[in-house]
């Protein structure tokens, strides 16, 4: 008996003793007990919060294209608390809608959102019990369903799975969270870039225009984004504008071709026109004012803001003449007249 306490005395003793040899009991590993903000990651993770600091991960719950149409106002309307101030992604696990979190808001979608597991540690590449933050591997974080958690309600994962990336193992981290500046062991740049980033935006598409014998093709193709151009975001939108180049030099006025775009939810009649990945789409411009030089411009619109006919906003699309005055120039190519020479 008496040797039984003894050995469980020096069981403990020695149990006491690793534990101090693994903390290391380091001034540099002594994080907080509870985790309260992303702050608290800052002091040791810097080059990540400067990233996600700049990102619009960031600028979730505080963005005003989010705070000032009447289907948030202001947040009034709590479903979109989910998604713009969501509690851990692990916490109601992968696969679930996360649910709306009512402190921190305006850290918007956080460190803590994206990484806190239900037992405290944080979801990473690594096991490391010793660090202040206690990292465990967690292949759940790498999948597309973790982002798919709040990118899937208008269907950006399920896009992504008929695509020739799904198939090569390449998801959403491939091209929104490069390893910086290429080297994997300098980890993954927490910036993802989206919509907002207009030179991302540009190499997802390619748009050429050619004469024929009845007028001019156009094609335009979605060439470089593993799910529909655009995406996610349903106030997205590309247009195609052509207008003739007269030979005074006067600019005559834009007029429509074509609108790239998934229809809101309360449009129900309205066929969807998302331009699938990997799809071209040929359209035509004909007739008489056809004929001579012309140019063709794709622009792409972030926000239901700026004057939109589908927002319910009175207007027509008829009635634009500088489609450049609210939305961002993608590409523009130039087509010579009939029988101009090449
Ligand atoms: C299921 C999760 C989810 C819910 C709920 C949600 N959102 Fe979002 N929201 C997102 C995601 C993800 C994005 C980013 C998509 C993108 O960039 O295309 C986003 C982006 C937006 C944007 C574009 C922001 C910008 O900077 O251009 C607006 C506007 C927006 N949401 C409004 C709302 C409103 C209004 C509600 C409530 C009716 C709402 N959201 C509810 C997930 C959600
Ligand atoms: C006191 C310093 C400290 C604080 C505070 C801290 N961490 Fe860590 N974190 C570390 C250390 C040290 C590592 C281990 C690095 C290693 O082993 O390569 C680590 C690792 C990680 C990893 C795994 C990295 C990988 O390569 O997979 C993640 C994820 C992580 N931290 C997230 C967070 C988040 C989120 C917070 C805030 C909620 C946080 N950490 C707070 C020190 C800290
Ligand atoms: C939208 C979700 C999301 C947010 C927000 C987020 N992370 Fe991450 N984080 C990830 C994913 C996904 C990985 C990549 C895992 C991998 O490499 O496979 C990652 C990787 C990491 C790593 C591993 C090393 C590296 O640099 O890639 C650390 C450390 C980390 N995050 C810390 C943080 C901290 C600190 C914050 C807040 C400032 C934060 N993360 C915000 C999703 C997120
Ligand atoms: C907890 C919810 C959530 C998770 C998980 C999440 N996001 Fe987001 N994401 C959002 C919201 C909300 C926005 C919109 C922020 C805004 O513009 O107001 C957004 C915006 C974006 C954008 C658009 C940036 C832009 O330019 O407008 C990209 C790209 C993006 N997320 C990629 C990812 C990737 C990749 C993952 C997985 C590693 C991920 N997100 C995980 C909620 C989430
Ligand atoms: C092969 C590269 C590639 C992969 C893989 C990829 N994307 Fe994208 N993504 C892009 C490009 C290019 C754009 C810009 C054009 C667009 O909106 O389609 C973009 C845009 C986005 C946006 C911004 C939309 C907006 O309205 O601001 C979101 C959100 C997004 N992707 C989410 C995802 C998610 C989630 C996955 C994983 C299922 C994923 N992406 C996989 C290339 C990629």
């Amino acid at each position: 008996m008496r040797m039984g306490a003894g050995i469980f005395v020096s069981a403990l003793f020695l149990w006491l003793l690793v534990s101090l040899l693994i903390t290391g009991g380091s001034e540099a590993n002594a994080g907080p007990q509870t985790w309260t903000s992303s702050r608290q990651c800052m002091s040791c993770h810097e080059e990540v919060f400067a990233e996600w600091q700049d990102s619009w991960h960031a600028r979730s719950w505080t963005d005003p294209d989010v705070r000032a149409p009447s289907q948030s106002n202001n947040f009034q309307n709590k479903d979109c608390i989910d998604c713009h101030a969501p509690r851990p992604v692990f916490e109601t696990g992968v696969g679930n809608r996360v649910l709306p979190r009512s402190s921190r808001r305006s850290e918007g979608v956080d460190c803590i959102a994206c990484h806190l597991l239900p037992n405290g540690r944080m979801a990473g590449t690594i096991d490391n019990p010793r660090a202040a933050c206690k990292p465990q591997a967690t292949v759940q974080l790498q999948r597309e369903d973790y982002c798919g958690v709040c990118h899937n309600q208008h269907k950006t994962v399920d896009q992504w799975r008929d695509t020739a990336w799904a198939e090569r193992g390449e998801g959403c981290l491939h091209c929104h969270m490069p390893f910086r500046d290429g080297d994997p062991n300098r980890g993954r740049h927490h910036g993802m870039p989206g919509g907002h980033d207009l030179e991302l935006v540009a190499s997802a598409v390619t748009l050429t225009a050619q004469r024929d014998a009845n007028g001019v093709g156009v094609l335009v193709s979605n060439v470089a984004a593993a799910h529909a151009y655009p995406t996610d975001e349903r106030s997205r939108a590309s247009d195609l504008w052509w207008r003739p180049l007269a030979e005074s030099g006067e600019e005559l006025p834009w007029r429509h071709l074509h609108r790239i775009r998934d229809p809101y939810r309360w449009e129900v009649d309205v066929p969807s026109t998302l331009l699938m990945a990997a799809e071209g789409r040929e359209l035509r411009i004909d007739g008489p004012d056809a004929q001579g030089p012309l140019e063709v411009l794709l622009v792409y619109k972030l926000t239901p803001f700026y004057r939109d006919p589908a927002s319910g906003e009175p207007f027509a699309l008829g009635e634009v003449t500088d489609p450049l005055s609210d939305s961002q120039e993608v590409h523009r190519v130039r087509v010579d007249g009939a029988g101009e020479p090449k």
